[in-house]
């Protein structure tokens, strides 16, 4: 028994977090994808590491990377991939965050053979993708279920209609009004709700300073 690991707030829970963009094919050389840099998700798997936890974080294709031992970084591609490996690792979890951008929608079709450029026109049919966070809230048992809203106007209520419908502990409202917040900036300016409307609002900070104040969040609600 490391007593010093022992004494840090998440020693022996586990924590998992998606994290990134999700790449969806179209043909074997294109797909659709988004500027999510992956930062934010990165950021809560480190301090979680560093709070003392064991984490999975599910990540679809970025730059960053994690010099930490108990951090166990699973690469996706596709909100397919994610979804599945997601409720791998779910069951097991204390704590679940998703911070990735998965795609909305997907090609219906992946052509097998590059798409020629034929035609003056072209159309994607695209169909939706399942929504991981919103399966995790219906299944979840005592894990703090923790999601992120994007939004650009009625911000508030829309992030607590995604509480709500998605049956989580906690929303992270990203604000894309502000200078410097959001996809590919290294600061972040959030919004916090809890399941009991209860609102928190934050400055702009560096991500990882964002990171710590939902941990502090986190630990509020589960010592309430
Ligand atoms: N999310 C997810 N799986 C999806 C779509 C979204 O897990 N297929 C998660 C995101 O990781 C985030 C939360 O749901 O934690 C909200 O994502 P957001 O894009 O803000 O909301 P959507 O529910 O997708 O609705 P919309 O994009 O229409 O606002
Ligand atoms: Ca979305």
């Amino acid at each position: 028994e490391n007593h010093i690991l022992g004494n840090l707030p998440l020693y022996g829970k586990k924590v998992m977090i998606t994290a990134g963009p999700t790449y969806e094919a179209i043909d074997p050389v294109r797909f659709i994808g988004n500027h999510s840099s992956g930062k934010m998700g990165f950021e809560l798997a480190k301090s979680a590491a560093n709070l003392g936890a064991e984490v999975t974080l599910i990540s679809g294709p970025t730059n960053q990377s994690i010099q930490h031992s108990s951090v166990n970084i699973i690469p996706v591609i596709s909100a397919q991939d994610m979804y599945e490996e997601a409720h791998i690792y779910f069951k097991t979890v204390d704590i679940a965050i998703c911070a990735a951008a998965v795609a909305d929608y997907r090609p219906k079709e992946i052509a097998l053979q590059k798409i020629k450029k034929d035609d003056s026109t072209l159309t994607l049919e695209l169909e939706k993708t399942k929504d991981i966070l919103a399966s995790l809230g219906a299944i979840k048992t005592n894990q703090f279920l923790v999601g992120f809203a994007l939004e650009t106007n009625n911000e508030l209520e829309h992030a607590k209609g995604k509480l709500k419908r998605k049956n989580l502990n906690l929303i992270v409202l990203n604000s894309l009004n502000d200078k410097g917040a959001g996809f590919k900036s290294d600061t972040n300016k959030v919004t916090l709700i809890d399941a009991k409307g209860h609102i928190t609002e934050f400055n702009l900070k560096s991500k990882a300073d964002v990171a710590q104040d939902i941990f502090n969040e986190i630990f509020n609600q589960l010592d309430a």
